[in-house]
């Protein structure tokens, strides 16, 4: 069977639900020493600074009995000399799997081309598909499903929110994508999200208009306002994104048991205020917990 990857959360479209649904259980199923994923090693190969990513991904395979490899790709010799190419064709010789964490998607499209062996995004500059599984999963949990619910994505539309009108569209969420006009989310991925939830029965909606978006809520999320490798300089994000914040006054116009995500990390004071974000309705703990429900689903699924 060919191999497959998940590097956008497109290329698991009709497996999502399924992912949803094994992540909760493996959640459940938590502490029991099956070790379906025996003698399997994960690459995990970073460009950029990770905490979730890095520790959920290295927790799951060894939950699931395999091993898992950090690399810096700056000590790498792709860089100094190796291609890329060469280094994903000697990597598919050692390893099961590759996570790959990248400034730009074409070097993890090229990835993808040239290994042998499944590679999963850990992020790039234009999605982030395993954050948004966890997303699916902590909606559902705290939700029960998705139908008729609306989520409401502010501030700067970027890799994640941009998977985030993917998995939105596929389970049939709501989603409006509320960003400054110049930052809102990928054209052509909002487009195809707009055409999947069409199917699905669902909406997807760009705006920007805050107090307008938050009516009737059912879920809140925001990120940072400058992603890593994005040289906005801080004083100008806090002028565009700044009526995009979450605070409490933002939260009230939504439904009165709408919850509120990050993908972490949180800088409280910008994105969201530290009242919010610490506060009752506040669920991005365990969001980030689930990462490592989520990451466990996918591995399985690709690597078993
Ligand atoms: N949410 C997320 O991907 O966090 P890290 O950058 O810490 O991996
Ligand atoms: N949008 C952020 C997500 C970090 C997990 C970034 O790319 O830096």
């Amino acid at each position: 069977m060919a191999k497959r990857d998940l590097i956008s959360v497109l290329d698991m479209k009709d497996e999502w639900p399924d992912l949803v649904d094994l992540a909760i259980k493996l959640k459940k199923e938590r502490g029991n020493n099956d070790a379906p994923l025996k003698g399997k090693t994960l690459a995990m190969m970073f460009e950029k600074p990770s905490t979730r990513t890095r520790i959920s991904f290295d927790v799951a395979i060894t939950e699931l009995g395999g091993h898992a490899l950090y690399i810096d790709v700056s000590k790498m010799q792709m860089g100094h000399g190796e291609t890329v190419e060469d280094t994903a064709k000697v990597m598919s010789r050692f390893v099961h799997g590759i996570m790959y964490r990248a400034f730009d998607y074409k070097m993890m499209d090229k990835i993808g081309e040239n290994a042998t062996v499944p590679v999963i995004s850990g992020l790039d500059n234009l999605e982030h598909p395993c954050q948004a599984l966890a997303d699916m999963v902590t909606i559902k949990e705290k939700k029960g499903s998705f139908r008729g619910k609306k989520l409401v994505y502010l501030g700067d539309g970027n890799n994640v929110c941009n998977s985030l009108l993917y998995a939105s569209a596929i389970m049939g969420l709501d989603m409006v994508a509320c960003c400054p006009a110049t930052r809102m989310p990928n054209a052509e991925i909002m487009l195809q999200a707009a055409r999947i939830a069409d199917e699905n029965g669902s909406k997807i909606i760009a705006s920007h208009d805050p107090q307008e978006s938050c009516k009737d809520a059912d879920v809140l999320y925001t990120d940072t306002w400058i992603s890593m490798g994005d040289d906005t300089p801080v004083e100008a994000a806090m002028k565009l994104f700044n009526m995009y914040q979450i605070n409490s006054q933002l939260l009230s116009i939504a439904k009165s048991d709408c919850i509120v995500m990050h993908c972490l990390p949180a800088h409280r004071g910008q994105e969201i205020t530290a009242d919010v974000m610490d506060g009752p309705q506040s669920v991005v703990f365990d969001q980030a917990e689930n990462r490592l429900h989520a990451q466990k689903a996918v591995l399985y699924t690709l690597l078993k």
